[in-house]
């Protein structure tokens, strides 16, 4: 009997956490939304408009390009879609767009060992006008992107009160859990709050959502970066502590490969999402992208920082007159994420710094890769001078290890 009641207990405690154990690493893919908006004129713009056309060649690049293999597996679909509903109340895709539907969208994205993601809004209308989902829809809703063998919805939150919203959200996240099928849950819900407690409550978005929008949305431009850079830095110490496996802040889309960043800028925006632990989804032309901004969304070992398994967001260290600022993401493996940031608008800037000054312990001798050059800086201890070069609005990151313990009493050393 009391095991009984102990069991219950635990049963009872784990419904308060969302464990549909998705997502433990950021997610990583591709989004329609900045670069392709709501494009719907088939008729003059075939290759560009929002149509399974459009989600198909993407999936074929995402498979064909390499992008899957190194985990860029989400293939998701944003506004514009939607064509209504039917007599049932049903959605249903726009059917010139969508021929073949969305079920026969998401069997093509498993055929390719790509995962398909949908867009919806917790009110009256999408954000761009579409028919939205209203409270009495959210079940009928989850069950028809569940039937659909859709893997993740984005639900934005246009034309709808605080109230519905509060409502909603949770709403949604039981009706998803109740199809069975584990989709990964993306809510705008804390953006349309202000993004800040007390309007915001992290814990219960933490046991909603598996990622959520704080901030405005990013448009092509490097204004965008820095003021959604910003805002996430000036507000780390409320951000940073609820971002874990399952549950992530999301700063939004890469522009990189778009009109709107120099190559110091994207290699920048790479970087400071990755100490971030920022959800990357890419929101670009992969069908025309260059072979050079192909190279920083396809690093290696900033995509094993990006996915690193104890899922720490990062935060900045230092903010240094000079205006370099320095970011770390504490990684498994006693590893750290370090990124060096210039602010400067001058010239390449040689930063002076030691492992000391950032906060380093003088019990270790640390080695360093750097993550775009691949060159190692080895043997470096709290006090070691080192000097990194950063050119203007644009990073170098390094990818921090220790390689050895200084043994400071006998019955402890190991060398
Ligand atoms: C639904 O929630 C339960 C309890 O939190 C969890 O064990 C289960 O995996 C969830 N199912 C899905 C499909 O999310
Ligand atoms: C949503 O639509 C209902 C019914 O037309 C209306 O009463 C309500 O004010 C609308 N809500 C918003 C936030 O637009
Ligand atoms: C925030 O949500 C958590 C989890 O649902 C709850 O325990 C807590 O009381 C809420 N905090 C506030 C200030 O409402
Ligand atoms: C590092 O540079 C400072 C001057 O900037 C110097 O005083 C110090 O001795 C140097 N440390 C080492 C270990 O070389």
């Amino acid at each position: 009997m009391l095991l009984k009641i102990v069991l219950l207990l635990a049963l009872v405690a784990q419904v308060l956490v969302l464990d549909n154990g998705l997502l433990q690493t950021p997610p990583m893919g591709w989004l329609s939304w900045e670069r392709f908006r709501c494009n719907t004129d088939c008729d003059e713009d075939p290759k560009n408009c929002i149509s399974e056309r459009l989600f198909m060649e993407m999936a074929d690049r995402l498979a064909k390009d390499g992008w899957r293999d190194l985990g860029y597996v989400y293939l998701n679909i944003d506004d514009c879609w939607i064509g209504g509903r039917d007599a049932k109340g049903l959605l249903v895709p726009d059917s010139k767009r969508f021929p073949h539907g969305i079920a026969f969208l998401a069997d093509y994205a498993h055929s390719l060992g790509l995962k398909l993601g949908i867009y919806e809004d917790m009110g009256n209308l999408t954000c761009m006008g579409y028919p939205g989902t209203t409270l009495d829809k959210v079940e009928q809703d989850a069950q028809t992107f569940a039937e659909w063998k859709v893997d993740m919805l984005k639900l934005d939150g246009c034309f709808s009160t605080r109230m519905d919203r509060a409502k909603g959200y949770p709403m949604m996240a039981t009706a998803l859990n109740a199809t069975g099928r584990p989709i990964a849950y993306s809510c705008s819900w804390p953006a349309y709050e202000g993004g800040l407690p007390p309007m915001v409550n992290y814990s219960l978005l933490a046991e909603t959502c598996n990622l959520w929008r704080n901030y405005d949305d990013i448009q092509d431009s490097w204004k965008d970066v820095l003021s959604i850079l910003d805002w996430f830095v000036l507000h780390q110490d409320i951000l940073q502590p609820v971002a874990g496996p399952g549950h992530w802040n999301d700063p939004d889309m890469l522009i990189i490969g778009n009109f709107g960043l120099s190559f110091e800028q994207a290699r920048a925006q790479m970087a400071l999402w990755t100490v971030l632990a920022a959800p990357l989804f890419m929101s670009t032309d992969l069908r025309t992208i260059s072979a050079q901004d192909v190279e920083i969304l396809q690093n290696p070992l900033m995509i094993k920082i990006n996915q690193d398994p104890l899922g720490i967001q990062g935060r900045r260290i230092l903010q240094e007159k000079s205006q370099i600022e320095v970011f770390k993401r504490p990684l498994s493996d006693e590893a750290s994420a370090l990124v060096f940031f210039s602010r400067r608008t001058d010239m390449p800037f040689r930063y002076r710094s030691t492992l000391g000054r950032l906060r380093f312990p003088s019990s270790r001798v640390y080695e360093a890769q750097d993550v775009f050059s691949g060159q190692i800086i080895t043997g470096l201890r709290d006090k070691t001078n080192f000097t990194v070069i950063v050119n203007p609005s644009g990073v170098v990151m390094w990818y921090l290890y220790p390689i050895k313990s200084l043994a400071i009493s006998k019955w402890k050393s190991q060398d």
